[in-house]
C-alpha cells in the first residue's frame, strides 16, 4: 500500500508531518532526545525568546489542576543572544524545522529579537507570541486588541523576511478582529491558542497556590475551548491555522484537522508521556489508513457542519 502523505504546508513552509511540539514545553528542543529523535518531528517550537535573558516569576510557577496544569513561569528564558550563541549549532542537526518563539514588552524589543533572528541559518520561522502585557499601554495584553496585535506583527514583518506565525491569545471575547489585524501586519499564519488565565488557591494558607497569584491553564481542560478558536479560527481567515491546546493523542489532533488546522502542536501532553507527539504521528497515519485516506489534506477542513 502507498505510503500515506502527512505532509502539510504552512505558509512557505513545508512541514513532514503536521504534529509540532508547543513553545514552553519542549525546552530549547533537545530535551527529550534520550527518548527519541526529535527530528522526527514536523516542527519544533523552541521556548519564548526575548531580548534579554529573563529569569521568570517567583516560585511556585506550576500547580497541578483537574485535568491540566497552571503555569506563571513568567517567559523565563536565555535570551535570544545565548540562545544563537549555544543551542542554535546543536539545532541545525536536527533533520526538522526550528521554529523560535519570540515576545517583548514593547513593539521594538519585538523587532530587534527578530531582526537576531532573521539573520540565523536553521531558523525556519519565527512564531510571535502576543499574549504578552504591553508595558506602554499599560500591562493590557498586546494580543488583546488589534492595534496593539497589529503593531508588533508590522513591527517584525518590517524586518523579519521568513515564514511569520502570530501566536494569539483566547483572552478576548472576539477574536476575528485580531486575525484580521495580523493578517493585515503581514503574519502568513496563524496558531492558537495560548494558555487561558486562571488561578487556584490554597485553603489553608489561605494563599493563591503559584508564586504570583495567577497563571495560564493549559491541558486537556482547555480543548473544547482550543478547538471552537480554531474553528472559528479557519471560519474568519484564509491563512493556515496552527491548532493548540489540550492536545495528547491522535484523537484530539484529528478533531483539529476536521475543524480546519493544518498542522496542531503538543504542549502539556510531553510533560506527562513524553513521546506523545510520536505517537500522535503514528495515530493519525493509522486513522487516515483504516479511513483510506492517502493524504492528510483529505482530513483537513472535512468537518460536516450540523
Ligand atoms: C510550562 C509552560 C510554558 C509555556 N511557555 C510558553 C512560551 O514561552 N511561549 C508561548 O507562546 N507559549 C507558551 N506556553 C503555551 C503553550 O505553548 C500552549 O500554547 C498552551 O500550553 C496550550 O497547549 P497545551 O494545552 O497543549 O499545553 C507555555 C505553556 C506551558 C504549560
Amino acid at each position: 500500500m502507498k505510503e500515506v502523505d502527512l505532509t502539510t504546508e504552512i505558509g512557505g513552509l513545508r512541514l513532514k508531518n503536521p504534529v509540532l511540539v508547543a513553545s514552553g514545553t519542549y525546552g530549547y528542543g533537545l530535551d527529550y532526545r534520550d527518548l527519541y529523535d526529535p527530528g522526527l518531528l514536523g516542527g519544533i517550537i523552541v521556548k519564548g525568546l526575548s531580548l534579554e535573558p529573563q529569569e521568570g516569576n517567583p516560585p511556585p510557577r506550576i500547580v497541578e489542576t483537574p485535568c491540566g496544569m497552571l503555569n506563571s513561569i513568567g517567559l523565563a528564558n536565555m535570551g535570544v543572544k545565548e540562545f544563537v550563541k549555544v543551542q542554535l549549532p546543536l539545532l541545525r542537526e536536527l533533520d526538522t524545522h526550528i521554529i523560535a518563539n519570540i515576545y517583548g514588552k514593547t513593539s521594538e524589543e519585538y523587532q530587534e529579537v527578530a531582526q537576531i533572528l532573521g539573520d540565523q541559518e536553521g531558523i525556519s520561522a519565527l512564531e510571535v507570541n502576543i499574549s504578552c502585557p504591553n508595558v506602554k499601554r499599560g500591562g493590557l495584553l498586546f494580543g488583546a486588541e488589534p492595534i496593539s496585535a497589529h503593531e508588533v506583527i508590522s513591527s517584525v514583518r518590517r524586518v523579519y523576511k521568513k515564514t511569520l506565525i502570530a501566536k494569539l491569545t483566547p483572552n478576548v471575547t472576539d477574536i476575528s478582529p485580531i486575525i484580521k489585524a495580523v493578517e493585515e501586519g503581514g503574519a502568513e499564519a496563524i496558531s492558537l491558542i495560548n494558555t487561558l488565565r486562571g488561578m487556584a488557591v490554597d485553603i489553608h494558607t489561605r494563599r493563591p497556590k503559584l508564586g504570583s497569584g495567577f497563571g495560564g491553564l493549559s491541558g486537556p481542560a482547555i480543548k473544547p475551548i482550543a478547538l471552537y478558536f480554531v474553528y472559528r479560527a479557519v471560519r474568519s481567515t484564509n491563512l493556515p491555522v496552527i491548532g493548540i491546546g489540550g492536545i495528547v493523542d491522535a484523537e484530539d489532533a484529528i478533531e483539529f484537522f476536521l475543524v480546519g488546522a493544518k498542522a496542531v502542536q503538543v504542549g502539556t501532553a510531553n510533560f506527562v508521556n513524553p513521546k506523545a507527539p510520536i505517537e500522535i504521528i503514528e495515530g493519525i497515519r493509522a486513522y487516515l489508513e483504516y479511513h483510506q485516506m492517502g493524504d492528510i489534506k483529505e482530513l483537513i477542513n472535512s468537518l460536516k457542519e450540523c
